[in-house]
């Protein structure tokens, strides 16, 4: 797909490749890491998440220890459920102006309201879920050339089953947390062959101390 922003996936995991507990709990990453992670925020222009991190961890999606650039954050809701409490709603907008993608069944009066605060929707269609190559296209033509993906588990996998994904990062943690119901770095249905897998290329391994960090580009 042409004229579309490159996507890095970026995330931490335990060995058994879950990015939250069953709980929950998604502290993977040690001071270091999250320092690292902050760092990759000043290079991208935007920051992209789905609504159900937003709904369990409530992030800022902002950039700390680093003198703030201009991030934009993109939150993947089709029907416009997150509430209007949420941080990525009201945190420091100027600098962080927010993004929501939605579908013809997002709720208009809360839209509205939303709106007051600037917060910008970008709607893909009459579809049950939001259409990703399209939200793609539409973030190009904003000027959003590079985004970091950070999640979760459910759009990552459709990101990657678009072909969206161009390089992978993945900080491995020393741990083993376990939980059919824990998600996983990718979530969604899979494929039924692993001939059928998505392919990418490793670039590099960094070990540090008990650590690992992976880097994939797309095959
Ligand atoms: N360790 C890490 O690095 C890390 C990073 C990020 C998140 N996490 C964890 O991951 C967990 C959340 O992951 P999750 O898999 O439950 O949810 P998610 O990927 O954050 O959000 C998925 C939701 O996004 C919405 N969506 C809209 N269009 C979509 C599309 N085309 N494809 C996929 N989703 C679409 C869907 O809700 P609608 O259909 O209602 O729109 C879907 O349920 C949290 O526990 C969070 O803490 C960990």
């Amino acid at each position: 797909m042409k004229n579309k922003p490159y996507v890095l996936l970026s995330c931490a995991m335990s060995i058994d490749g879950k990015i939250a507990t069953y709980t929950g709990d998604t502290e993977f990453s040690d001071g270091e890491d999250w320092k690292l992670v902050h760092k990759l925020r000043t290079e991208y222009d935007a920051i992209m998440v789905g609504k159900n991190t937003i709904l369990k961890d409530d992030p800022k999606l902002h950039i700390k220890f680093y003198e703030p650039t201009k991030l934009i954050r993109v939150i993947v809701d089709s029907s416009f459920s997150i509430p209007l409490t949420s941080k990525v709603l009201s945190y420091k907008l100027e600098t962080y102006p927010t993004i929501i993608a939605i579908t013809d069944h997002a709720l208009k009066p809360k839209m509205e309201k939303a709106k007051l605060r600037n917060i910008r929707f970008i709607n893909t269609g009459s579809g049950k879920q939001v259409n990703l190559k399209k939200l793609m296209e539409e973030l190009y033509k904003h000027g959003i050339k590079k985004i970091l993906l950070e999640g979760g588990g459910s759009l990552n996998w459709s990101m990657i089953k678009n072909c969206l994904v161009d390089e992978i990062r993945i900080f491995i943690a020393p741990i083993i947390v376990g939980g059919k119901n824990a998600v996983s770095l990718v979530d969604g249905l899979g494929v039924k062959r692993i001939v059928e897998g998505f392919k990418f290329n490793l670039q590099n391994v960094l070990k540090r101390d008990n650590y690992v960090v992976l880097h994939y580009l797309k095959a």
